[in-house]
């Protein structure tokens, strides 16, 4: 291994097949279709069963890329989640080991709805360091396991599946080519989205003394209102990054966690709204798997085709947020 360049050259997608409508939450909580559509742009999300944990969405997602990049080893498995299936250890060796990857390097990467991004830069700087040639990086998230089931506000929005792709060493001028990805956090901000209960400034077993908040909490607008300036601005660097001007981006792949975000994020960049594809309408936010499973999505739809000059960004909890230009490949996802 002699590091270089990393190249995309294998996607796949996995969705858990129970799929439950706005009116479906309806039913249960105080909100409608119409609010949800209107507020989120989401139409529908799948929810995973109790039975199912985040490596099994893993997983089907990985075994797809792998077959989408037509090879059947790697050198490294980096797995971004924030519903790793246990506290410890992480995830990513049980999914390398179920998909017969061997005693390869595998790693979780804690960046929430970034992760995948963050995961992206680790994967390709493994690369570069001639660590690994092939790189498997997944995104997958169940917030299913960790949603209060009585707030209507993430139950709307958050939906559970995976979505992953293969790197491999090659050269700086091919299609594919992960141009210097952009990483940023504010850890001033890490409380906008949090946690509480299960780590070390509150302990599982606060949960026992009832004390504690084991859910997913989110204040919506203040997130909302860093998610299109950091994703903006760090999409701009990346195009710059690559020597594109804002103009010249033809798809904007963004991290889908409402479509007045995308909107938003386009309109301050200048960009057409169309060259943002929108697949939330169909998943909700999926998280670390958002941004895998929007790029499915977009190829299979015709939307992205090989040679668009290409952007991915996300933004998430920590708070953190990324962006990484590419010119699409020619790759069919599975
Ligand atoms: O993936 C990581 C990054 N996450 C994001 O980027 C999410 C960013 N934030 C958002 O997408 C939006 O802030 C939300 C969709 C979460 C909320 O939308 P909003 O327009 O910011 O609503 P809000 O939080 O200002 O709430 C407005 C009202 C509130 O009622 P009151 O207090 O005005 O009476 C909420 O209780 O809307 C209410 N509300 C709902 N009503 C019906 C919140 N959720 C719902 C709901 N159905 N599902």
């Amino acid at each position: 291994m002699s590091g270089g360049a990393a190249v995309l050259c294998g996607l796949g997608t996995w969705l858990p097949p129970h799929a439950v409508t706005n009116d479906d939450l309806a039913r249960e909580l105080d909100t409608s279709d119409e609010w949800i559509r209107s507020r989120t742009g989401i139409g529908v999300r799948h929810v995973a069963d109790p039975a199912t944990a985040t490596s099994d969405l893993a997983v089907e997602a990985g075994r797809r890329a792998l077959k989408s990049a037509g090879c059947e080893a790697v050198d490294a498995v980096l797995l971004a989640t924030t519903t790793p299936d246990h506290p410890c250890p992480a995830t990513a060796p049980l999914v390398a080991d179920r998909l017969g990857l061997g005693t390869v390097a595998a790693f979780d990467v804690g960046a929430v709805c970034t992760g995948f991004l963050y995961a992206l830069a680790a994967g390709a700087g493994l690369i570069a360091a001639g660590t690994a040639s092939r790189v498997l990086v997944i995104g997958a998230d169940m917030y299913s396991s960790i949603l209060d089931p009585a707030d209507r506000s993430t139950r709307a929005i958050f939906g559970d599946g995976a979505g992953a792709v293969v790197l491999r060493a090659g050269y700086a001028d091919e299609p594919g080519v992960l141009t210097a990805p952009v990483l940023g956090s504010d850890g001033s901000g890490s409380e906008l989205i949090i946690v509480r209960a299960g780590g070390s400034r509150e302990p599982l077993h606060s949960l026992t003394r009832g004390q504690g908040d084991p859910y997913f909490r989110m204040q919506g607008q203040s997130v909302f209102r860093n998610a299109v300036e950091r994703m903006a601005e760090a999409s701009l660097t990346a195009a710059r990054r690559a020597g594109w001007s804002a103009g010249e981006i033809d798809r904007l792949v963004a991290h889908q966690a409402n479509l007045r975000i995308l909107h938003a994020v386009a309109d301050r960049m200048r960009l057409p709204r169309q060259r943002c594809p929108v697949h939330l309408d169909q998943v909700g936010n999926t998280a670390a798997a958002s941004v895998p499973l929007a790029l499915a999505h977009a190829v299979t739809s015709g939307c992205l085709e090989p040679g668009h000059r290409t952007v991915l960004t996300a933004f998430g909890g920590g708070l953190t947020w990324g962006a990484c230009a590419v010119r699409w490949p020619a790759i069919t996802p599975a």
